[in-house]
């Protein structure tokens, strides 16, 4: 088996981590949030998303955020765009706070593209295909998030044909790599490679990511199964944050720094600095007035304080 020497990881945690988040969240405080992660060697990191405040309020300040962070060269900062709407707002800010990539994303399951962007699948490529053509007419990247490829909310198990047709609706309509995504954390290693495999059909192993949501405890076995594929680029969020408004009781991503502490102990490079990395949770978490969901956090952090 040949496991992959260098992994890359997008930071998730500023936007699919926040997005659900009761409390309020100054923007001052995502600005700092994205300072401390770039700082641990984050490269990539998913700022916010410019959608409807009334259906995700928490992302509201979108265009401060973005505005707010200092960049550091070389970290590439994307943001969701559901469609042209979105997408203006996020180039009407000054150029140096345009997003380096934007990311539609849609879902292969009818239901949960219904619950989550109020369309079917085929209306959603219809109008992500403009959003694409504009976004990279400006020079920005282009991701394609696919939600629940392995199981939703509404429909139950979700077959890897589902996920191989929105896999080829994405590429028809120029989207340059795709997240495979279990939204509400119901894949085991199997099914994970299932739906990889299914992406892969469409996109080659350097343009497809994991993005697993920890619900049932499976996401770092699902990360492992598929390293073991070859897949190399992961989605993950510092303190194991968040879960998605429209996918009721899923619970964050599988946690950044239990990802890097596995990477590591493997000998696979991230780039991250994972003491930095723990620190960064620890600022949010303590903000959110909660322990981390990170166990590698929790574990280093209670090594400080002995
Ligand atoms: P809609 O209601 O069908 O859209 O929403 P509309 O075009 O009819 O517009 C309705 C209102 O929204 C109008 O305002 C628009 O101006 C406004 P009103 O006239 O009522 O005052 N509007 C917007 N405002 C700001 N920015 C925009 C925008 N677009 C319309 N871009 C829409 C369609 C997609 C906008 C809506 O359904 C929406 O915002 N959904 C949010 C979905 C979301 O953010 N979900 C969470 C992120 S996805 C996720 O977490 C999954 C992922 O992590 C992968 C995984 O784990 O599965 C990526
Ligand atoms: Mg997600």
């Amino acid at each position: 088996m040949t496991l992959p020497r260098l992994v890359k990881l997008v930071e998730v945690g500023p936007r699919d981590g926040l997005q659900n988040e009761k409390q309020t969240v100054p923007a001052a405080v995502k600005i700092e949030l994205v300072h401390r992660l770039q700082a641990a060697g984050c490269k990539e990191i998913e700022v916010t998303s410019f959608v409807s405040p009334k259906w995700v309020p928490q992302m509201g300040d979108n265009a401060q955020v973005m505005a707010g962070i200092t960049r550091q060269p070389g970290v590439r900062y994307s943001v969701l765009t559901p469609n042209l709407r979105g997408l203006e707002s996020a180039l009407a800010l000054p150029r140096a706070a345009w997003p380096d990539e934007i990311v539609v994303f849609g879902a292969a399951s009818e239901a949960f593209s219904q619950k989550n962007i109020n369309c079917s699948i085929s209306e959603s490529i219809e109008r992500f295909a403009p959003v694409v053509q504009a976004a990279k007419s400006a020079g920005i990247a282009v991701r394609g998030a696919m939600s629940c490829t392995v199981g939703c909310p509404y429909e139950g198990d979700i077959a890897p044909e589902r996920v191989a047709m929105l896999a080829g609706l994405m590429k028809s309509i120029g989207v340059q790599r795709v997240d495979v995504a279990d939204t509400i954390g119901v894949g085991t290693p199997l099914k994970v490679q299932r739906a990889l495999e299914a992406a892969l059909k469409h996109f080659d192993i350097d343009h497809i990511s994991g993005h697993f949501h920890d619900t049932y405890g499976q996401a770092l076995a699902n990360t492992l199964a598929a390293l073991q594929l070859g897949v190399w680029n992961f989605q993950s969020s510092v303190a194991g944050l968040g879960g998605c408004p429209y996918a009721k009781g899923a619970t964050g991503n599988v946690a950044s720094e239990d990802v890097v502490f596995l990477l590591h102990g493997m000998g696979i490079d991230t780039g991250i600095d994972l003491d930095k990395l723990i620190d960064a949770g620890h600022y949010i978490s303590d903000f959110l007035q909660r322990p981390t969901n990170s166990r590698a956090g929790k574990a280093v952090l209670n090594k400080r304080c002995d």
